[in-house]
């Protein structure tokens, strides 16, 4: 396989996801980290009632006018749903019960599905305590044609930096992750799948804004230096990245409009005009917060325009109060939740969202030393 084979289609793809008013649900928690999403709701962790919240996921109605992806969990990609399949000698042929397929539920919507390809993160050898890298690129490519072949259509990879005076991120933390982005950028286009690029910068810290924005610069700049040397085809690729703000113990907090002015900056200053979209990471901000914020670039990107299409990627700020309404059983109250949030954010990826205009839990969803 080559890149070349999929060079159209991967621009399709990430243009279809870069849809006006739209961003990404980011339903790839680790099934230990929907274990902890599940444990302060009072639910075990179970393969059920992972079915039951993800397929409540799947069959909101009406999710895809604001979300044009999903990002999905590998148990997920492969796991039937709880809605009963339409055709049922498709669901004969199936191994596991009658449902149907939830990937296939997504894409009745006409939502994408993706899935997280990265193995989670290790030590950094010869790095500073608490850096990391992340694995996952060997057997890459035989997993990403197996996603390919059951649905997916792009992939995301996170990789974590943080900042600290105790000198984080050093230099070899920042190369070896913008290396391992780049690597697996270039072998999942080479099987058909979009890649998400995450360098994900932790909000734990007491560093001020412009601290982020100069580290975030370095970062940003090494990434793009990174995927160039490997040829990633970057109109099919998507960036998604922390907001530059100030780290979570700073006791200057910056305004949404500060947030949004430091951010365009950033990406300006580092990001290639042939990316399609933007898609920001939640990273900790509440709810409300991360809609405002998400607004607040969209108002600072907007004169003069900015190249790409600055949307959302959100994993707990799209889902916080749904798990919350949905309890384990309420459907109806968790996907009305689900769609208040994605309606706000729908609005902020065109900078049109009205502070406090859809519900939202404003718990501060901050978790220090994330892990995904
Ligand atoms: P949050 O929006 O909860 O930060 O998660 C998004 C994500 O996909 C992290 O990799």
């Amino acid at each position: 396989m080559t890149l070349e084979l999929y060079r159209e289609e991967l621009a399709l793809t990430a243009a279809a996801l870069a849809a006006p008013g739209s961003g990404l649900l980011a339903a790839d928690e680790s099934t230990a980290t929907i274990g902890k999403r599940f444990e302060a709701i009072g639910l075990d962790n179970t393969e059920a009632n992972r079915r039951a919240y993800r397929t409540l996921l799947a069959t909101t109605a009406g999710l895809a006018e604001h979300v044009s992806g999903v990002i999905l969990y590998e148990e997920t990609l492969f796991q039937d749903s709880d809605v009963i399949a339409v055709d049922p000698l498709a669901a004969a042929a199936r191994s596991s019960g009658n449902g149907a397929p939830l990937v296939e539920l997504f894409q009745r919507q006409g939502i994408i599905p993706g899935i997280k390809v990265d193995l989670g993160v290790e030590p950094l050898a010869g790095a500073l305590p608490g850096e990391s890298w992340c694995t996952g690129l060997k057997g890459l490519g035989d997993r990403a044609a197996r996603y390919y072949a059951r649905g997916a259509r792009f992939a995301k990879w996170r990789a974590v930096l943080r900042i600290s005076s105790e000198g984080c991120p050093s230099e070899l933390a920042v190369r070896e992750n913008a290396w391992g982005l780049a690597r697996y950028a270039r072998t999942v286009q080479e099987h058909g799948l979009v890649p998400i690029v995450e360098p994900e910068i932790l909000m734990d810290g007491d560093h001020d804004i412009a601290t982020t924005a100069s580290v975030q610069e370095w970062v940003l700049r090494t990434v793009y230096e990174a995927l160039a040397i490997n040829g990633v085809f970057l109109e099919g690729s998507l960036l998604k990245p922390s907001m530059t703000t100030a780290g979570a113990e700073c006791l200057q907090r910056p305004s949404s409009e500060e947030v949004g002015e430091f951010t365009l900056r950033t990406l300006v200053r580092t990001v290639p005009a042939a990316v399609p979209a933007i898609l920001f990471l939640s990273g900790g901000l509440s709810e409300e917060d991360a809609s405002v914020c998400l607004n607040a670039i969209n108002a600072a990107a907007a004169q003069p325009a900015a190249p790409w299409h600055l949307g959302f990627s959100f994993g707990r700020a799209l889902q916080h109060s749904c798990l919350n309404a949905w309890g384990g059983t309420n459907v109806a109250a968790g996907q009305a939740a689900l769609l208040a949030r994605a309606r706000a954010n729908g609005a902020a990826s065109r900078g049109t969202y009205v502070v406090g205009s859809e519900p939202s839990d404003d718990s501060s969803l901050f978790v220090a030393n994330y892990n995904y």
